[in-house]
C-alpha cells in the first residue's frame, strides 16, 4: 500500500514522475528489478551498465543536484562513455533515478549498495553510510530480495549488514567492484573476473545470473573471502607499483634503464607485463584508502602487516623524492616558476583524491615554490597557492621548470621548439616518461625522467 503521508519522492526523469519508480518502465516479465544505492562513480557505472544488460534499474541518489543532473542525462563527473550509457538507459526507460530509497528497494529483487566507505583518522573504513542505508531500507525490503555490497568494505561487513538489516528473509552478498577510473564502462563490460560472495548457493547463483550476458570467469565463494579479495587486489597492486617505483629509483641512482629492466621483469609469465609503469607514486580514491583499511583490519586481527606499512611509507617517500628533484632543478632559487602539467591522480579522470601531483605540489608550496598548474579536467585551484591556468601554453610561459605529472594524451606531443619559445628555463621533470627524451635533449633541455634521472644538455 502506498503511504500517502510520506513526503513525495523525487523521481527522474521528471516527465516520468510517479511514486513507484519501476511502474512506468515497460512491462517485461523477464526483466529483473534492481535498485542501486549511491550514484557516484561505482554506483552510476553499475546502474547504467546493468540497465545496458537489459535489467530494470533504479539509481538512488541522495544529492538533489546530482539527481537532477542525472535525470537530464548529465553525468556530474568525468568518466569516458558513461554519459552515453546513462542516456541510452533513460531513453530505453529501464534506467531512472530517485531520492526515495524505501520506495526503490520495496520493488527490487536485488539491491546494490554503492555508497562511500572513506578512511577514518585511524585508517579504518568508515561504515556509517553503509549502516544508515542498511537500517533505513530494512523495513521496505521485499522478502527473498538480495542486498549486494559493492562498496569496498572490511572483511565481516556482510555479516554486520545482516545484523543491521535484521531480516531473516533477506540475503546479503558481496560483489566487489574492480573498476578503474577512466575505463570503468569498458571494465564493467569485460571484467577480468566477477567475484560473488554469499553464504548460500542460491544467492550466489541468483547474483551470477545478473551477469549472464558477460563473458568472464566467476568466482563464487563465501562473503568473507569475497570481501578480502577486493582488499587483497588493491593492496597487491599498490605494493606492485611501489616495488616498481623502488626499482625505478634505484635505476635513477645507479644507471640502467628502468623501462627495460621492468620489461625484462614483466616477461616472466609469473609476473606479467601489465601495471609495471613507474611514476610519481600512486594515489586515487581506492589504493590509499583500501591499503590503510587492510592494515587496520589486519592489525586488529593480530596479523603481520609489515609489508603494507612499508608500502605506504615508501609511497610517501616517492612524493618527497620527486619534490626534491624539482627543487634541485630550481638551483636553490625557490622564486622560480614551476609549470605543473597534470593534477588528477592519473590521466582519464577528473578525480583529485590523494593525487600524487597535489602531494608533490604541497611539498613544493611549503618551501615557497611558485607553481602554475594545468590539467584538462581541473578548472579551480585544488590547493591554496597553486595557480590554475587554462592551457599548456599559459602554464609553461616564462616557467623555469616543466613538470609532467600525469600521462594525459596531449602532453606527449609537446614540441621542443614551442617550449624553447615560451619557457624561461630549460629543465624538464617528466615523471611519467611521456616525452621523447632525445628530442628535448637535442633541443638543449636538461631532462629528468622516472627510472633514468637527468640526461645531459648538448
Ligand atoms: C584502482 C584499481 O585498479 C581498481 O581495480 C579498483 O577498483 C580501484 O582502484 P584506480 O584507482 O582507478 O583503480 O586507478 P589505477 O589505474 O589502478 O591506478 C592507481 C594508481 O597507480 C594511480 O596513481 C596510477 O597512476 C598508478 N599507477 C598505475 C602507476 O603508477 N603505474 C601503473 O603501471 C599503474
Amino acid at each position: 500500500m502506498l503511504n500517502t503521508l510520506a513526503p513525495l519522492p523525487l523521481v527522474f526523469p521528471l516527465h516520468k514522475f510517479c511514486l513507484y519508480p519501476f511502474a512506468f518502465m515497460e512491462e517485461n516479465e523477464n526483466q529483473t528489478h534492481i535498485a542501486v544505492i549511491g550514484c557516484g562513480y561505482v554506483g552510476l557505472t553499475t546502474a547504467a551498465s546493468l540497465a545496458d544488460l537489459g535489467h530494470s534499474v533504479i539509481g538512488v541518489e541522495i544529492s538533489p543536484e546530482r539527481l537532477e543532473s542525472l535525470g537530464h542525462g548529465k553525468v556530474p563527473f568525468f568518466e569516458p562513455d558513461l554519459e552515453e550509457l546513462v542516456n541510452s538507459g533513460l531513453k530505453r526507460n529501464n534506467l531512472v533515478f530517485t531520492s526515495d530509497l524505501k520506495s526503490a528497494v520495496s520493488q527490487a529483487q536485488f539491491i546494490f549498495v554503492c555508497v562511500p566507505t572513506p578512511s577514518q583518522d585511524d585508517g579504518s573504513a568508515d561504515l556509517s553510510v553503509v549502516r544508515s542505508v542498511s537500517e533505513a531500507m530494512s523495513g521496505s525490503l521485499v522478502s527473498r530480495s538480495i542486498v549486494i555490497l559493492k562498496s569496498t568494505v572490511p572483511v565481516g561487513t556482510c555479516a554486520q549488514v545482516e545484523e543491521w538489516i535484521g531480516r531473516a528473509d533477506v540475503e546479503i552478498a558481496s560483489n566487489p567492484e574492480f573498476l578503474q577510473a577512466g575505463r570503468a564502462v569498458a571494465a564493467f563490460k569485460s571484467p577480468d573476473r566477477i567475484i560473488i560472495g554469499a553464504n548460500t548457493l542460491d544467492a550466489r547463483e541468483k547474483v551470477a545470473e545478473l551477469y549472464a550476458k558477460i563473458s568472464a570467469p566467476i568466482v563464487c565463494t563465501d562473503s568473507h573471502s569475497a570481501e578480502l579479495i577486493k582488499y587483497a587486489s588493491n593492496a597487491y597492486l599498490a605494493s606492485r607499483i611501489t616495488f616498481v617505483n623502488n626499482i625505478a629509483e634505484l635505476c635513477e641512482r645507479t644507471g640502467g634503464e628502468a623501462a627495460t629492466v621492468l620489461r625484462g621483469l614483466g616477461l616472466d609469465k609469473r609476473i606479467g607485463e601489465a601495471f609495471l609503469q613507474p611514476g610519481p607514486g600512486w594515489g586515487g580514491s581506492c589504493f590509499p584508502k583500501d591499503t590503510r583499511a587492510l592494515i587496520s583490519v589486519a592489525t586488529e586481527a593480530g596479523s603481520d602487516i609489515t609489508l603494507l606499512n612499508a608500502v605506504l611509507e615508501s609511497n610517501e617517500t616517492r612524493f618527497a623524492q620527486i619534490a626534491a628533484v624539482i627543487s634541485q632543478s630550481l638551483n636553490g632559487d625557490q622564486e622560480r616558476k614551476v609549470a605543473m602539467l597534470g593534477l588528477t591522480f592519473k590521466a582519464g579522470t577528473d578525480d583529485l583524491r590523494e593525487s600524487p601531483s597535489l602531494k608533490i605540489a604541497s611539498l613544493l608550496l611549503e618551501s615557497g615554490v611558485k607553481i602554475v598548474g594545468y590539467d584538462p579536467h581541473v578548472t579551480t585551484a585544488p590547493l591554496e597557492g597553486l595557480e590554475i591556468v587554462e592551457s599548456v601554453e599559459e602554464a609553461i610561459k616564462n616557467s623555469d621548470v616543466l613538470v609532467v605529472l600525469t600521462e594525459w594524451e596531449g602532453f606527449a606531443d609537446l614540441d621542443p621548439s614551442k617550449l624553447l619559445e615560451l619557457m624561461k628555463g630549460k629543465s624538464i621533470v617528466d615523471t611519467r616518461c611521456v616525452l621523447d627524451r632525445q628530442n628535448f635533449i637535442e633541443a638543449g633541455f636538461s631532462v629528468w625522467q622516472t627510472g633514468q634521472g637527468w640526461g645531459k644538455s648538448v
